[in-house]
Order: structure tokens, then C-alpha cells, then sequence
């Protein structure tokens, strides 16, 4: 109602009665949200119905992977995560030159390898690069010698490092991934967070962390090369000590800068921006570890705690130079989409730790078959010669998961 009588206009007591709730409500929502978690343990604790909760994901990924199919309407199948797919560039991998033996573990005793680097924005959906999402950086290192984990894959020579653009992740462990995966499986975005009608037992706190992945503080997207990712859970670095990871963004010549910019207008601009960089100039990340310290609150079970780095800071253990290249050809030719990354394409020496990522073993592995099968696209891992090529031939859905090794035809790719 407009103030008609001139004077200042007095509060009514009912505004009060109800601005004192509402104030304190709001308080104990900041407060809410900021509280700490529960302090984890420093090693690996397994739940006992972690293998039901991983069959209900990786159902719910399939769910949610063929109906954004439908929604899409074009035919193909895409990651339920991680859809969106800017590019995928050829990468050198130098392993620091004298490094300490602590880090010398599984790829970094090598020394030159090359790799393949895609990045993509998290949504199953491939939206616009204006609305909120996370950034992922994954790489690929070609040509690594040894056994590696994943069933069915041991013989491929590739160790896969993933990485988000936030420290860390907005869900705690299996339990609480598998109670989101059922509500977004119902259709419900926020029903995770505001589950029934008592506030208090709101998830306020995932709900802060959740915004943080998806950038709303950031509405303009950052140029990729110009942008950090994490590895937000935790890794194995030889037989003893525990690990996260980041790549930073760094000059690939003493002397120059990394540009810090946001990229243009365009719906696509993040691939865009991409594809034109590359095209003038290489770029370069430094990939760094950063070691778990007993006695610090650093949990492998709990994704949602930082690692502080006054605790322990990270090191260079690898440059990550994405050469001077015209990336269209691969994005164009399906190659791009075709990979697969997961962290179990792995050594032992860099085995994931942790409750979600032990459950990324499955989900990716039958995220990943189930998509690229039902394309008739190859299933397996690209040729350890840099080439963008598989060494395998197109595949089933229907069949078991065939062995990443078998019949080598150097097909070429898709
Ligand atoms: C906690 C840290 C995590 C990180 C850093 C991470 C990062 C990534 C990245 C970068 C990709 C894209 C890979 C590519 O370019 O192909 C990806 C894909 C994917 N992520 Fe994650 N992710 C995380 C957790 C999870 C969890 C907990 C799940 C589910 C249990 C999950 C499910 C998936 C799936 C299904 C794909 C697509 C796999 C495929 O079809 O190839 N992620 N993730």
C-alpha cells in the first residue's frame, strides 16, 4: 500500500512477527550450509550394500542417458554424464624432469608419453555453454606399459586422470550418490536437497556445493585452457600414499602468460574458443599432486573435504602441453565422442580410493559400453600412436563386454 500521510512509514508488529522467523531462519540456512562434515577416516571403508547401490546408478545413468536421447532426438546415445563435448585435443605428457621418489610411481617413473585431453561441461544434456555447469578436463596418456584394473581391459596402455573445475565434489559418498540418483531418476532436481518437510534435515550444505560445481557465481564461461580442474576424490600414488590431483593452467614458454579470458557470445563459444586457440598456439596445464598427511583432516571417504593446501601443497609432477592443432577433424569424424575415460584405466600404482570412486569402476565401464555399442560405434581404447583411431571393431550392446584387446583390426575410427 503507497505511504499516503508523508511521514516516516512504521513497521506493523505483524511484519515484525514474521521478519523475526524469516531472519532467523535465513542465519541458520547460511549457518547450515557452512557447517563441516563429520571427520572421515584417513583410509578406505567400504559399505556393505556398496554393490546394490552401484546396480541401482548404473541403472539410473542408463535411464537417464536414453532419455535425454529422446529429449536430443537425434539418434545418438551420449554420456549421462559429461555430454557435452567441446573438443579432444592431442596432448605431450613430460613427466618432471628429477622428481622426487615419492612421486615417481606408475606413469611419472616414465618419462615422455603423448595423450589425448577432452573436455566437456557435466549435463547429460549438451546445453548451451551459458547455463550453469561444471567444466571436465579428462586425459588420456597413450602407450603406458603394464596391467592395468579394469576387467576386461587389463591389456590397454592407458592410464585415464578425470578432473572437474571445483576442489571439491557436492556428494559425501555412495549412500547419500545413490539417494540423488533415485530422486533425479524420478525427475525431481531439487527433492534430494529439500527432502520432506523438516528443514532441518535439509541437505543445505550439498546444496551450497552443488551450486559451487555449477559456477552460478561465475555466469560468464571461462575460457578452457585458462581454467583449473581437480581431481576431487582420492588416488592411490604407489603402495603408500594416498593423492589428489589438479591441473593449473600455465604459459608453455618461460616468460609468457596464460591468457585469462571469457570466451565469446555464442552458445558454443567454450569449443569455439577452444578450437581457435589451438589453431593460433599451443597450451599448456601443469598436472600436480598434492599428498595426503596423517594426522590432517583428509578423508578418501568423503569427497566433500578440501584438502587444505597449507596442509599439503601440491607438486608438478607432469606438463600437459596440448600442441598447436586444428582439433575439427577428430570432433568431426566422431572420434572425440567415441573415447571413453574412466579412472580405472589405470596402473595399481594410481588406483582410486574411495567409496564413489569405487563405484565409478562400474558406472562408467557400463555407461560407456552401453553408449558406444548402442552406436555401433568401437569399444576399446584409440591406438597408442596418437592417431585418432581405434584397435577394435564396432560392437553390441547385447553382448557381454568384450575384452578391449580382442580382434585388432586397426579399424579406423568411427
Ligand atoms: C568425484 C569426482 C568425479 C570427477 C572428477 C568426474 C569427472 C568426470 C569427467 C571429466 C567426465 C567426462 C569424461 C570424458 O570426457 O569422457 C566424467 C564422465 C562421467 N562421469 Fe564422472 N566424475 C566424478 C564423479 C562421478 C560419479 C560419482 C559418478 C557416478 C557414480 C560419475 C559418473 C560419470 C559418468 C557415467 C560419465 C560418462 C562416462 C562415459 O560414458 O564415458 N562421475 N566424469
Amino acid at each position: 500500500m503507497p505511504n499516503v500521510s508523508g511521514g516516516p512509514r512504521r513497521r506493523s508488529k505483524a511484519s515484525w512477527i514474521l521478519g523475526i522467523p524469516i531472519a532467523a531462519a535465513v542465519v541458520w540456512g547460511v549457518y547450515a550450509s557452512y557447517a563441516p562434515p563429520p571427520v572421515g577416516p584417513m583410509g578406505e571403508v567400504m559399505a556393505p550394500d556398496e554393490d546394490v547401490l552401484t546396480a541401482q546408478i548404473v541403472n539410473s545413468g542408463i535411464g537417464i542417458l536414453r532419455n535425454a536421447r529422446l529429449k536430443n532426438g537425434d539418434g545418438v546415445y551420449r554420456r549421462d554424464a559429461h555430454a557435452k563435448n567441446h573438443g579432444c585435443a592431442l596432448a605431450d605428457f613430460s613427466v618432471t624432469e628429477r622428481l622426487e621418489e615419492p612421486f615417481r610411481q606408475g606413469v611419472f617413473a616414465g618419462r615422455k608419453y603423448q595423450a589425448w585431453v577432452r573436455f566437456s561441461s557435466g549435463n547429460e544434456g549438451a546445453n548451451s555453454d551459458w547455463k550453469p555447469d561444471a567444466r571436465g578436463m579428462a586425459i588420456k596418456v597413450l602407450g603406458v606399459p603394464g596391467t592395468k584394473l579394469l576387467e576386461g581391459e587389463q591389456d590397454a596402455q592407458t592410464q585415464d586422470f578425470l578432473m572437474i573445475d571445483n576442489p571439491v565434489f557436492f556428494i559425501r559418498n555412495v549412500e547419500e550418490y545413490a539417494r540423488l540418483t533415485k530422486f533425479q531418476g524420478e525427475g525431481s532436481q531439487f527433492g534430494y536437497f529439500f527432502e520432506g518437510k523438516n528443514p532441518f534435515k535439509w541437505r543445505l550444505r550439498e546444496f551450497r556445493l552443488g551450486l559451487g560445481i555449477l559456477n552460478v557465481d561465475m555466469p560468464l564461461p571461462k575460457a578452457l585452457p585458462a581454467t583449473e580442474f581437480h581431481s576431487m576424490s582420492a588416488y592411490k600414488l604407489g603402495p603408500r600414499n594416498n593423492v589428489k590431483f589438479m591441473t593449473k593452467p600455465v604459459a608453455c614458454k618461460a616468460g609468457g602468460d596464460v591468457a585469462s579470458r571469457w570466451v565469446s557470445w555464442s552458445r558454443n563459444g567454450l569449443g569455439d574458443d577452444l578450437r581457435d586457440s589451438l589453431k593460433a598456439d599451443a597450451a599448456c596445464f601443469d598436472l600436480m599432486m598434492q599428498m595426503q598427511v596423517p594426522g590432517k583432516n583428509m578423508p578418501v571417504e568423503d569427497t566433500t573435504v578440501r584438502w587444505s593446501r597449507n596442509d599439503s601443497p601440491f607438486v608438478t609432477v607432469a606438463r600437459v602441453e596440448l600442441k598447436k592443432q586444428d582439433i575439427k577433424p577428430q570432433m568431426d569424424n566422431g572420434f572425440c565422442e567415441n573415447l571413453s575415460f574412466t579412472p580405472w584405466h589405470a596402473l595399481p600404482e594410481h588406483r582410486p580410493v574411495g567409496g564413489l570412486n569405487r563405484v565409478r569402476k562400474a558406472v562408467y565401464q557400463n555407461i560407456s559400453r552401453y553408449r558406444r555399442c548402442m552406436n555401433g560405434m568401437f569399444y576399446g581404447e584409440p591406438l597408442n600412436d596418437g592417431s585418432p583411431k581405434f584397435g577394435s571393431k564396432p560392437c553390441s550392446a547385447l553382448a557381454p563386454v568384450p575384452e578391449a584387446g580382442e580382434s585388432k583390426t586397426a579399424a579406423g575410427g568411427s
